[in-house]
């Protein structure tokens, strides 16, 4: 059997730490995401907070959601905020143009989102509107939900919201510009940005700004945007990703084909080319790496369910998408010099969710659980790796069948994050601890028989996290015997 080696360096070098922030999620007015999902209201027989589903709190909660993308994608450039505050019953319906034309009656707005964030303990990150906004309406926003001083937008909170500001610290100023947010130029984009992002104060802590950025490989446009974005005026500059075979012909969620398969994780791992060569672009414009990359949507993009909307994006959940979650996560940790935030897209019912609802039950996916395992990587310190992978080959092509990261906490212990990609093989890993010694090792494994199984409503827990106790160590080097399909992270102190 072939061997996959990697070299894991930990040293006492000063290395970057992995933003918490990689482990973000996205929740757009779109489909079931936001109503039926995080909210059934407060009259709901489900058990909720303010009409939140406290099983959806627990759940998050436990899985350290860091921070909330809120409320599009291509629905924010729509989204006007004053229609999602005050009095509910005098709240205007509107169509929801990208997303199926359903009413939204704007009962979920901008109280009862930043309060859920509070509920969850996660930081909002709202999403501006540029596309058919105004700059007065998005600096209203911002002193609607983040300033004590007196002025009228603080006056309208305590008579609509509430007395205290929120904290909200993460604003992205427009989505996808160069499509559903205003098919602009990169060129007028930018000017764009800097006439929105100047008027931009928040009212206490600090102010973290989001450019819209590209579309997977258009560099021309991450250039453009750092050559003509001054930087005291951005923070962020967005990236957006999705792991798809062919826009015109997705496949199914489960029952996929291993081309199907093969073709879902090769454009999968395109990530690390992605960020690799955004980020050199970024290094030109910015070598002390002041300004983050944030891949805000990113996930896998399958057909719907038989016989749901079209345009909800409704997706089942398999151990594909654990690949996915696992192999791209490692990708953002090994990267976090530049990538300081990642949202999976999207949190509830929606593309590549990690919970999926149906009436008062709810599934965790098996992306929720690699989500959760991965959690103890947050704030922690990056191990470098180097990785000489076996292959993953299918037909006349291959792919690296394991990809790792590693990192310290701030107790000392390492924790290491394994994936095997291949769905036919195991693969014999052999982890070298350049020179230092580990006593102890703890691992957890999520794997099932095949990469289509998933959990359903009938049986939610078939995929759930077990403790892994096939780490063998030797010296300075463990030996760990990979199943096809699956994902361990080893704890070693
Ligand atoms: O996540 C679904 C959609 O994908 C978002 O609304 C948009 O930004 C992207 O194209």
């Amino acid at each position: 059997q072939a061997q996959t080696n990697i070299s894991v360096s930990v040293s006492d070098k000063a290395e970057p730490t992995i933003s918490k922030y990689i482990y973000s999620n996205f929740a757009e007015h779109l489909g079931r995401g936001i109503y039926d999902g995080f909210y059934v209201g407060d009259t709901s027989k489900i058990p909720n907070t303010n009409g939140v589903r406290n099983d959806v709190i627990d759940a998050l909660k436990k899985m350290k959601i860091p921070a909330l993308r809120w409320p599009g994608g291509c629905f924010a450039d729509t989204y006007h905020w004053k229609d999602g505050i005050g009095d509910k019953s005098k709240r205007p319906a509107i169509v929801n143009k990208w997303w199926g034309g359903v009413t939204e009656d704007n009962s979920f707005g901008t109280k009862e989102f930043l309060n859920m964030c509070e509920a969850i303990g996660t930081d909002p990150y709202i999403s501006g509107n540029v596309g058919s906004g105004t700059v007065q309406e998005l600096s209203d926003w911002v002193a609607y939900t983040t300033s004590d001083n007196k002025n009228p937008m603080s006056d309208l909170r305590k008579t609509t919201g509430r007395d205290k500001a929120w904290k909200v610290a993460f604003w992205g100023i427009g989505n996808e510009a160069w499509g559903c947010g205003g098919n602009m130029t990169p060129e007028y984009y930018a000017n764009e940005f800097k006439k929105y992002s100047t008027f931009m104060s928040s009212g206490s802590g600090k102010m973290f700004r989001i450019a819209s950025g590209a579309n997977s490989d258009d560099y021309h446009w991450t250039d453009v945007l750092m050559k003509n974005i001054p930087q005291g005026l951005i923070e962020g500059i967005a990236l957006h990703h999705y792991a798809i075979i062919d826009w015109d012909h997705k496949g199914p969620a489960i029952k996929f084909t291993e081309d199907q398969y093969f073709k879902t994780m090769k454009s999968a791992l395109l990530m690390d080319t992605l960020v690799t060569k955004h980020s050199a672009i970024m290094d030109k414009y910015d070598p002390q790496k002041k300004i983050a990359l944030v891949v805000d949507e990113w996930g896998g993009w399958y057909d719907v369910e038989p016989g749901t909307n079209p345009g909800f994006l409704y997706q089942q959940n398999s151990m594909r998408d654990a690949m996915i979650a696992g192999a791209t996560l490692n990708i953002f940790n090994n990267h976090c010099d530049r990538v300081r935030m990642a949202n999976l897209a999207q949190c509830i019912n929606v593309l590549q969710a990690v919970i999926l609802t149906q009436g008062n039950k709810i599934i965790l996916t098996p992306t929720y659980h690699v989500m959760e395992m991965y959690n103890v990587h947050q704030d922690a310190t990056l191990i470098p790796v180097t990785v000489n992978s076996d292959d993953y080959v299918f037909g006349s092509e291959k792919l690296a069948a394991i990809s790792a990261s590693a990192s310290k906490d701030k107790n000392g212990i390492v924790h290491i994050s394994l994936v095997n990609i291949d769905p036919n093989k195991n693969h014999k890993v052999s982890l070298n601890l350049d020179g230092k010694k580990f006593t102890v090792v703890k691992g957890r494994i999520l794997a099932s028989a095949k990469v289509q199984d998933y959990n359903s409503f009938d049986e939610p827990n078939k995929i759930e996290p077990k403790e892994f106790n096939g780490a063998v160590i030797k010296s300075n080097t463990i030996s760990v015997n990979m199943p096809s399909a699956s994902v361990i992270v080893l704890a070693l102190n």
